[in-house]
Order: structure tokens, then sequence, then C-alpha cells
């Protein structure tokens, strides 16, 4: 790596440790530190994720100054600043929870910072940009922990957002992961490739994480490296509101014992804001699951499922076959 490189590492690691100083020893970070004790992130938790709090005001470029990092062009592409007319430097995040994201290492390379209180004016997270250390589309939050504990239960869960994954952590479950807010890229599963062929998709159970399910079920299948399975977070909540609401040991029994295969999850997936006893809505409902049933590989499970169909729906077995034959000629 590059001089510039390491020069960039060294101002995260330093602003990781002033920020974590002003939210756990200073006045400036009493309100975050109220904000993330009332959300259930206890000290522990936030040296263990080594948590800060980037002030209103500016205070870093007097602060690299002291530590003799001051360089110009250095801060300028560390992406902890936003240039204005290329001479003058501006922080990026102000009045924000920092938490920092790592690297495989254990570095800290890049943030998310949220709000404490929800603005119409900004956004309630906000990233670092990518850099010449940050690539967002290799990032996985908590990977560096975490990678360790995958190999030894040999599976790794996914969620949607870090926040979930703290609150699984702290529930005991450390085997978890987030993207970035985006969807899984292909050096994600590379990562993830290396270290278990087993992922377990725990995303919001709302309209917008469901989606994200199905999606991330797309991307990973198709790879063939990996055995699947879902959780569904009732009532709509995320993994952290249904921690808060029902309490970690309730999470930790749906974590472990309620999981659907992918073809449990599209059934009532696609069962979604569609009446059933309608039967232009069976017929659809119908045609959206042998679509899935075809790109299932194993024989006896295409079997189960055609007679699960079969029956629920009374209609002849048959039908469905050749139907499902039709389609897998569509498909391969
Ligand atoms: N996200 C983002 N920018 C936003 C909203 C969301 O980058 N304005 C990303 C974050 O990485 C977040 C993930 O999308 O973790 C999931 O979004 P959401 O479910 O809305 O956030 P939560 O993780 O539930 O965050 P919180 O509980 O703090 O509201
Ligand atoms: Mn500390
Ligand atoms: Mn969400
Ligand atoms: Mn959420
Ligand atoms: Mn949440």
């Amino acid at each position: 790596e590059t001089s510039e490189n390491g020069k960039i590492r060294k101002l995260y690691k330093e602003t990781t440790k002033l920020y974590h100083h002003i939210l756990v020893n200073t006045v400036l970070g009493e309100p975050a530190l109220e904000y993330l004790h009332k959300r259930g992130i206890n000290d522990d938790l936030i040296e263990e994720f080594e948590i800060g709090f980037a002030p209103e005001n500016n205070i870093l470029e007097a602060f690299f100054k002291e530590q003799k990092l001051y360089d110009y062009q250095i801060l300028r592409k560390s992406g902890l600043f936003i240039e204005r007319q290329s001479t003058e430097l501006v922080e990026r995040f102000n009045g924000r929870v920092m938490f920092p994201i790592r690297d495989t290492s254990g570095q800290t390379i890049a943030y998310s910072g949220r709000l404490l209180e929800k603005r119409d004016d900004a956004p309630k997270y906000l990233n670092s940009p990518e850099t010449a250390i940050f690539n967002k589309r290799k990032v996985l939050f908590n990977f560096d922990k975490a990678k360790g504990i995958i190999r030894r239960e040999k599976e790794a869960i996914l969620f949607e957002g870090f926040m979930d994954v703290i609150a699984a952590y702290r529930s005991g479950i450390k085997n978890g992961i987030a993207s970035m807010g985006t969807s899984l890229t292909d050096e994600q599963i590379y990562a993830l490739d290396r270290v278990t062929s087993h992922l377990v998709i725990c995303y919001d159970g709302d309209n917008a994480g469901q989606n994200a399910t199905k999606r991330a079920l797309e991307i990973i299948e198709p790879t063939g490296k990996f055995s699947l399975e879902v959780i569904k977070i009732p009532e709509k909540l995320d993994p952290d509101e249904f921690t808060k609401k029902y309490g970690s040991e309730k999470f930790v029994e749906l974590a472990r014992n309620d999981r659907k295969s992918p073809l449990e999850f599209y059934l009532s997936y696609y069962e979604q804001d569609k009446n059933l006893n309608n039967e232009n809505n069976q017929l659809e409902y119908i045609r959206d699951i042998l679509q899935e049933i075809a790109k299932v590989r194993d024989p006896l499970e295409q079997d189960l499922y055609l007679n699960r169909l079969a029956q629920r729906f009374n209609v002849a077995k048959e039908n469905l076959d050749s139907q499902l034959k039709q389609i897998r000629e569509k498909i391969f």
C-alpha cells in the first residue's frame, strides 16, 4: 500500500480515538451518550465498537495540527472533509454519533454517522465517501470481529443495518454482518465464500426489508456457493426493534429456531397483498411460486413443494408438473 494510504489510515485511527473520547469523557458528548444508552447500547458496546461523537463545531484541523498530522492534500483526500473553493476544508460530519467502519484487519477506514434526531434537511445516516482506502462494495460491517466466529459456527447472519448487527451482538449472536445500506456485491459474496458456505438472511420485517431479502436471494442463489435460510422478523419490525420490544431471549429464539428455506420465504412473500380467496390471485400466486420452484436444484424439494401447492389449491399435481417443465425449458 502507498504511503499516502498509510497516512489516511493514521488520520482515521486518530479521529476514531478523538470522537470516542468526546463521546465518553466530555460534556459535548453527553446528549449522544444518553441517546445510545436509551437505545440499549451500553458502555461495553460503545468500547467494543469504538463508537464516538462528532460535535457540531469543527475540531479536526486543529487536532491534526497538534498531532503533527496536518497535510492539506492528505486531508483533502481523506473523506473526512468537504473542500470549498479548492482552499478550504469543512468537516463532513457534524453532530452525529459515529460508527467506525473497519476493514477485514480491523482498521477504521470510514464512518457512518447517525443524527440523534430526525431532521428533514439531512439524512439519518451519513456515510464516508469512497476514498483510496474505502471501497463500499468490499466492506461488510463487523466482518473483522465476526469472521472467526462465522468459521466456527459455520454460518453468517446478514442484517440490513449495523444497528441490527449491534443488537444481535448484545444478545450473544456475534456472527452478524451488514452491507453498507446497499444490496450485496460480488466482492462481499467472495469475502463470505472464503469463511462459510451457509448464509442466513435476517433483514427488516417491513416491505423494504422483505423486498431486499428477495433481491439478496436472487444474488446469492445463482452463485451456487451457499445454502441459505431466512429469518422473518414479525410485525414489520427490524431485529433491533424486535429485541427492544420482546427482549434478547425471544430474539435469540427467533434467530436460532424460526428459520425458513428460501422457498418457504417465497410462499409467504408472494402472499403479501394478495387475497387468495380470489381465483385470479390464486393463479398468479401459483405461477409466482412455480417460477421459484423451477429454480430449485433438489428434485425432492421440488416435489415436496409441488405437492403442497397441489393440495392447498386443490389442483392436479400433473398440471403443475407440466407447467413447471415449461418454465424450466424457458430458464435453462
Ligand atoms: N441507510 C443509509 N442512509 C439512510 C438510511 C439508511 O445509509 N439515510 C443504511 C444504513 O446502513 C442502515 C441501513 O441502510 O443501517 C438500513 O436502514 P434502516 O432500516 O432505515 O436503518 P436502521 O438500521 O433501522 O437504523 P436506525 O435503527 O438507527 O433507525
Ligand atoms: Mn474507551
Ligand atoms: Mn430498513
Ligand atoms: Mn431498520
Ligand atoms: Mn432500526
